[in-house]
């Protein structure tokens, strides 16, 4: 079936796959092209409107992405977003200026609700900006229909011919009214009906699996988190034993992690398990290491290692299954977007895996679409909606150098504080809630002694998509409970932090 389409045009913001996220979440199928497309190809495509995202660049640096001026001549609807709104107006012979300082986060926004894109938006909004550069002067006819204090031209529109921009970011959760927006674009601009139903997915994915596949063996890296456990299940489903997982224990994982997962696998899926006990081996590679990105890469390395030494024992394969889901892609860099960590799950491949091909299930997909397919596949809530947990585990969670003592510190301190948050019921609201331990010590004093120990951070934050974040508000008595147990309980802790940064200025994980 063929299905309305609309094309997000790349110019290599950090939040572009989550807007083709909002507009697959409004029912309407999307896809994600890069800026420099021809025009040709995309008429071919037939989209019922294109969206400009954000970006790093300025419009008026020489190698700034750039769109020809045809492109808007076409009668395609368009909607220009923080850097591709600036693009609209520069390309039309409208003025952008740099301001005095960086605007940057939530901001009060007025607008006119005399148009298709703010139709049923509040007239006093909030909205969230991140840009230097500005629209001073819309172009010849194009109305101003959005203000903010410092910026003259928040939103602008040329009604007639379907040419919208705004600065801010109508995608992200901070933009209260942003889905109403994008709606609006879609439905009452754009003509679209919705016809991109999300939840067929999982169906239509086991299905397409278990043709691609056929009587082939497939080999998947486990780790027992959210990802790798839907991707691992969804091919389960697709050719049951013809699939072997392999779950290296890395020694990184949370207090009793590993045993948890042999066992849920194992018993519970019965599926074709092996777990390699590589704890040592990574911790001597580890010895001495503080660097967070030399970490990650000496992990990444050394389970592609442990992982083929394991497979090499299986012989030959046909398929390797990866966990990779959408924000792995984009933050470790995509080829317009600045790299902020280098996931290891995307870093590198198994060169001495005997495979034909890498299979990604969920490449495409947000961490709640994710969980929400693990749903429709039958998974226990209880692993459908574990919070996420890092590859390089707990060693992004030590700060600086790693070694067993501090580990354990961590992992006992870590379990106190998950099992706080369960038991006060807020393990359902929070996103991802962890503790850290600083390579910080401090004085302090217990029955009369002076102490000079670990201080531990605790993390939460709320968060629905983890390209941004917002840190929770635990009430009071929680922390307390969750702190005076820590420094109880846990040897060589005497300080406990709560992390009060949200996502961006700060990342969720500290390293
Ligand atoms: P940040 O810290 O970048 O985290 O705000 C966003 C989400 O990604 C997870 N994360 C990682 N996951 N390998 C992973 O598989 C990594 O190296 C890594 N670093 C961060 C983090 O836990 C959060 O869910």
């Amino acid at each position: 079936m063929k299905h309305e389409l609309v094309i997000v045009l790349d110019f290599g913001g950090q939040y572009n796959q989550l807007i083709a996220r909002r507009v697959r979440e409004a029912n309407v199928y999307c896809e994600v092209m890069p800026y420099d497309t021809p025009i040709s190809q995309l008429k071919e495509k037939n989209p019922k409107g294109i969206i400009f995202t954000g970006g790093p660049s300025v419009v008026y640096e020489e190698n700034a992405p750039m769109v020809e001026k045809e492109l808007f001549e076409l009668g395609i609807p368009i909607l220009g977003i923080c850097y591709g709104s600036q693009l609209m107006g520069h390309v039309l012979s409208g003025e952008v200026k740099k301001a005095d300082q960086r605007e940057y986060g939530k901001t009060e926004l007025t607008i006119k609700s005399d148009n298709p894109l703010f139709d049923g938006v509040t007239e006093n909004t909030t909205c969230w900006m991140s840009h230097t550069y500005y629209i001073s002067k819309p172009p010849v006819g194009f109305d101003i229909i959005g203000t903010t204090n410092t910026c003259p031209v928040a939103a602008m529109a040329n009604v007639d011919k379907k040419l919208y921009a705004v600065q801010f970011h109508p995608e992200v959760n901070h933009t209260p009214e942003g889905t109403k927006m994008l709606r609006n674009f879609l439905y009452n601009i754009c003509c679209c009906t919705g016809d991109w139903i999300m939840n067929k997915l999982a169906d239509e994915q086991v299905k397409l699996l278990r043709e691609k596949i056929g009587d082939k063996k497939v080999l998947c890296a486990l780790s027992g988190g959210v990802d790798s456990s839907v991707a691992a299940v969804m091919i389960h489903k697709a050719v049951g034993k013809q699939l072997t997982c392999i779950f290296v224990d890395h020694g990184l994982l949370r207090k009793n992690e590993g045993d948890e997962v042999e066992q849920i696998f194992t018993e519970q899926f019965d599926m074709n398990l092996i777990r390699v006990n590589a704890q040592k081996q990574f911790l001597d590679k580890l010895a001495g290491v503080d660097d967070p990105e030399t970490k990650r890469k000496i992990i990444g390395e050394e389970f592609i290692r442990v992982f083929e030494a394991e497979a090499k024992k299986i012989g030959k394969v046909d398929y390797l299954v990866q966990g990779t889901i959408y924000p792995d892609v984009i933050e470790s860099g995509t080829k317009d977007a600045a790299v902020i960590k280098s996931h290891h799950n995307v870093g590198g491949l198994p060169e001495h895996v005997d495979f034909k091909e890498i299979i990604e299930p969920l490449r495409d997909l947000f961490k709640d679409e994710v969980r929400n397919v693990g749903r429709a596949l039958d998974i226990p809530e209880f692993l459908v909606s574990r919070q996420p947990f890092p590859g390089p585990g707990l060693a992004i969670r030590v700060i600086g150098d790693i070694t067993e003592e501090k580990l354990e510190i961590l992992r006992d301190a870590d379990y106190i504080f998950r099992e706080e948050i369960k038991n006060a019921g807020l393990d359902k609201e929070i996103g991802q809630y962890f503790a850290v331990l600083t390579n910080l010590k401090s004085v302090g004093v217990m029955g009369d002694e002076r102490t000079y120990d670990y201080t531990v951070a605790l993390r939460a934050v709320s968060t629905t998509d983890f390209m941004t974040a917002d840190w929770s508000r635990i009430p009071y008595d929680v922390l307390e409970k969750a702190s005076s147990r820590i420094v109880n309980e846990v040897k060589h802790v005497n300080r406990i932090c709560y992390d009060v940064t949200s996502k961006p200025p700060a990342t969720i994980e500290w390293e």
